[in-house]
């Protein structure tokens, strides 16, 4: 007879349903007598009556017993309704205190009090606390905190929660003790408590109202020489956010701690921020510049969010974008004002389209405000987050710095101390900045990336530029209305290569609309979208001639790198079909752009650099990995043949530097491994040679696994040399030996997929660890043509690590599903593959609702 309980789908939860809490919870005690196997938990809730109701309180708990209940100091018999307990209660406010009894060295799901490498820690972000004790679980409910912890003075020396430390002392028997007090009321996702054998890289900040404020950044002893590039960033970080959005720190101590095993890249509990060892860590020997710069971004995003999510946060799941939106746009600002913005953008761009346009054109596409959802982790998306901060980018756009900033003060001021709504942070746009934005907000509801159709006349001295849009149907979504699309736009004159009128901020609102640009006496050639100004797919239909001009003259750096592209892209998609594509137009203007001298090495080495096989992929109707691998190795070949003078000199002029991290710095190594990979796509005889001394030489990880990647990828005698080099090297830190899975799997060679089924056997891999199953599971669909391989090996690889990992991790396995769901996009017999794939799945019995919501929409 079948389980009715395992066969029941997990219930949906709607954001039409919000309704307020019927109880409040002011303030709450927290005592932890900490250890790994058991760790006894009390708390005490004042609870106050919300409105005037007769309903329970009903305390969230997700696989908790109560060891005790009491009420107003009297024990009182206890009953749960599934995992929640319901305690009525007669009066308008009462004092509830419950203990219980949990296991955080069993919690392999990394979710609530968890063991990490001998630390306790804890991650609550999204419904985590309610496996650390009954509560009102959402985000809408805020208390002061205080928190006392007593463990094992030797095992856990350290003790750390959020807010302010207020007393600590000996509890006799090798044990101590430690309370903290937040004084800021908050909602449980932000309760963090740390215990472990750490040391801490300490410094300090003063504010701009002169608060001095203690900073620590916590890790394992072996770590803290590493822990340097970390405090920078938090430092810059503290003093932009001040500088741009007037936003100061709040309370005396701020602190950091790294933990190896993760779900997520970090977590902004209020005053204890919890990281990702592999967004703190970095040093030469072991981070890349890429490293770098993404501790720098994530260290800005979670301090950001000290007052975008933490002062203001979300009243509700549905809002999460109102903070990770947000913060995302915050962060990538503060990261272009570090360096190059111009690469940032590409940067930025390039992840939108390669993670947030897939997912915006498949099942599981979702408005940055989603309807409706059954497990709120899978809605951690580059929808909420990078979509989500293109939406405020557009918003910035259209008000400008000056009513953007009087808007984002509104906010703040109206907003603090409680949890907001996306609409409430558009209304403050409105208010504050002065604008209309009632069809803007189709953003924050219509799913689905908006095409725009560009059609440019020109006749005497008028250009008429005719814009078309349309959203494509998305699940649940069958029909769009118009959106309101800001495009930054500037016409230039191909004959003298210089502009022919001031960039203008088009509002393209209605379905179609014509733009007129009077005075244009010559051929104009169109810039259109410049930095990305909306997040849509523009077709302009404009030849190569006039993409190789825009490549070489345009003024918008960014609007340079995207003709380059699109040309790139037009070339390779043609080849596609072709069979054999005409390469010169791209080889003529990456000669251009290698021998300008007007460009920085890291903005060249971002636009000669082809796009990846999925990104062309997703141009196509029906992907054909083998012939979109084949057309782009053949255009790289070319590429390195044709200019492989200037690629040696591209090398060789950057290799004598010696280690720096410096813009400048960065910019010669990205282009040396780029310049590189072309001499090895060439073909040259010296190319593996080449790279070996690289990665002898090398006296910085970026240039090390550049080198590497490139023996990976060809078939030279050093390549096994360099790979068991860089093995016995690292072995024994866990975030370098990630990148050594990661190089493999992204092998552009015939065998990737048979390397990756060997490394899943390696006594290196474990699903324990989430960094390690992104390191080659993650990685690996990313590798189109490895993981799409015609036989469904691929597939079948993966389905098996979805359903072990599940097992034990959840909410790291959902993350797996999504490549899988792309099989409308592919042939008949891969679509047929991949679906069985997903059926396979979704038919695991004890599935959780993690993987069932992602796989069951899948197939959709
Ligand atoms: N709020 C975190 C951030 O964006 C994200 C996060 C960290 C998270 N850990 C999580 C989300 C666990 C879901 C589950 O910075
Ligand atoms: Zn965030």
């Amino acid at each position: 007879m079948l389980d009715a309980q395992a066969t029941a789908a997990p219930a949906v939860i709607r954001r039409e349903d919000y309704r307020p809490p019927d109880w409040l919870v002011p303030d709450i005690a927290l005592d932890f007598r900490l250890d790994s196997m058991r760790t006894r938990v009390a708390s005490r809730l004042q609870v106050v009556r919300n409105g005037d109701h007769d309903r329970p309180l009903v305390l969230d708990g997700d696989g908790l017993t109560p060891v005790a209940l009491r009420i107003d100091g009297v024990a009182t018999d206890w009953r749960l309704d599934g995992d929640a307990l319901v305690v009525p209660l007669p009066g308008g406010a009462h004092v509830v205190e419950v203990e219980v009894d949990i296991a955080p060295e069993l919690n392999t799901q990394l979710m609530g009090l968890y063991a990490s490498g001998g630390l306790l820690c804890t991650q609550c972000e999204a419904e985590g606390f309610r496996r650390i004790t009954f509560f009102p679980d959402r985000p809408d409910v805020l208390s002061r905190y205080s928190v006392r912890m007593e463990a094992d003075k030797a095992r856990y020396p350290v003790l750390l929660a959020n807010g302010d430390p207020v007393a600590a002392g000996d509890a006799g028997d090798g044990r101590h003790w430690a309370e903290w007090r937040d004084p800021f009321p908050k909602p449980c996702y932000l309760f963090a408590l740390v215990a472990g054998d750490l040391v801490a890289n300490r410094d300090s900040f003063t504010t701009l109202s002169g608060r001095k404020v203690d900073l620590g950044i916590w890790v394992r002893a072996a770590d803290l020489s590493k822990t340097d590039h970390a405090m920078t960033a938090l430092k810059l970080s503290m003093a932009w956010d001040e500088a741009v959005y007037g936003r100061e720190y709040d309370l005396d101590v701020f602190n950091i701690v790294a933990v190896a095993d993760f779900n997520f890249g970090a977590m902004e509990n209020k005053g204890l921020n919890i990281f990702n060892s592999r967004y703190i860590l970095a040093d030469p020997d072991t981070a890349t510049d890429a490293d770098y710069d993404a501790v720098a971004g994530v260290v800005a995003h979670e301090y950001f969010h000290n007052w975008s999510g933490n002062r203001v946060t979300c009243r509700d799941w549905f809002q999460l974008s109102l903070k990770e939106g947000f913060t995302v746009f915050r962060d990538q600002q503060f990261s272009a004002d570090q360096g190059s913005a111009a690469v940032k953008r590409i940067e930025d761009v390039r992840t939108l389209r390669a993670a947030q346009f897939p997912e915006d054109s498949g099942p599981l596409a979702h408005p940055i405000r989603p309807e409706s959802y059954m497990e709120i982790s899978n809605f951690y998306t580059a929808t909420i987050y990078n979509k989500g901060a293109e939406v405020i980018r557009m918003m910035h756009a259209i008000l400008g710095p000056e009513r953007f900033r009087a808007a984002t003060d509104l906010y703040f001021a109206r907003h603090d101390g409680e949890a907001a709504t996306c609409e409430d942070f558009v209304v403050a746009m409105e208010d504050g900045g002065g604008a209309d934005l009632t069809q803007f907000r189709r953003w924050y509801s219509q799913a689905g990336t908006p095409r725009v159709v560009a059609t440019l006349d020109h006749e005497g001295t008028t250009a008429r530029l005719t814009l078309e849009q349309a959203v494509p149907a998305t699940p649940g979504q069958p029909d769009k209305q118009p959106m309101v699309l800001p495009l930054r736009t500037r016409l230039f004159c191909g004959e003298t290569s210089g502009p022919l009128c001031d960039e203008r901020l088009i509002l393209l609102t209605e379905p179609r609309q014509t733009f007129v640009f009077d005075d244009i006496a010559t051929r104009p050639v169109l810039s259109i979208n410049r930095g990305f100004s909306a997040p849509v797919t523009v077709e302009t239909g404009r030849d190569a001639a006039d993409l190789a001009f825009l490549s070489a003259h345009d003024d918008d750096p960014f609007a340079r790198y995207e003709a380059m592209q699109q040309l790139m892209l037009d070339t390779l998609v043609a080849a596609v079909a072709e069979g054999r594509g005409d390469h010169g137009a791209v080889i003529e203007a990456v000669r251009n752009t290698l021998s300008d001298p007007a460009l920085d090495k890291a903005f060249v080495g971002e636009a000669v650099l082809l796009p990846s096989e999925a990104f062309v992929g997703e141009q196509m109707l029906v992907v054909d990995p083998d012939a979109i691998h084949r057309a782009r190795e053949a255009l790289r070949t070319d590429l390195g043949k044709a200019l492989e003078g200037e690629w040696r000199a591209a090398h060789a002029g950057a290799q004598a530097n010696r280690f720096e991290y410096s813009p400048a710095a960065k910019g010669a190594r990205r282009l040396k491994t780029v310049a590189l990979g072309y001499i090895a796509a060439a073909g040259a005889a010296d190319a593996a040679e080449l790279a070996h001394a690289q990665f002898t030489g090398a006296d910085n990880m970026t240039d090390r696994q550049g080198a590497l990647t490139t023996l990976v990828n060809g078939d030279s005698a050093l390549r096994e040399a360099a790979l068991e080099a860089f093995y016995r090297r690292y072995r024994d830190n866990a975030l370098v030996l990630d990148k050594w899975f990661t190089t493999q799997a992204l092998s552009t060679r015939d065998d990737a997929l048979d390397a990756v089924l060997a490394l899943e056997k390696h006594p290196d891999f474990t699903l324990a660890n989430p960094n390690r199953v992104r390191a080659l599971a993650g990685a690996f669909t990313a590798n189109q043509r490895g993981f799409h391989a015609a036989d469904g090996r691929g597939y079948g690889f993966l389905v098996d690590i979805i359903v072990a990992l599940d097992r034990i991790n959840p909410q790291t396995a959902a993350k797996l599903v999504p490549p899988l769901g792309r099989w409308r996009r592919f042939d008949e017999a891969r679509a047929t593959l991949m679906r069985a794939a997903l059926g396979r799945i979704v038919e695991t019995p004890g599935l959780s609702k993690d993987v069932f919501e992602q796989a069951s929409k899948s197939l959709g």
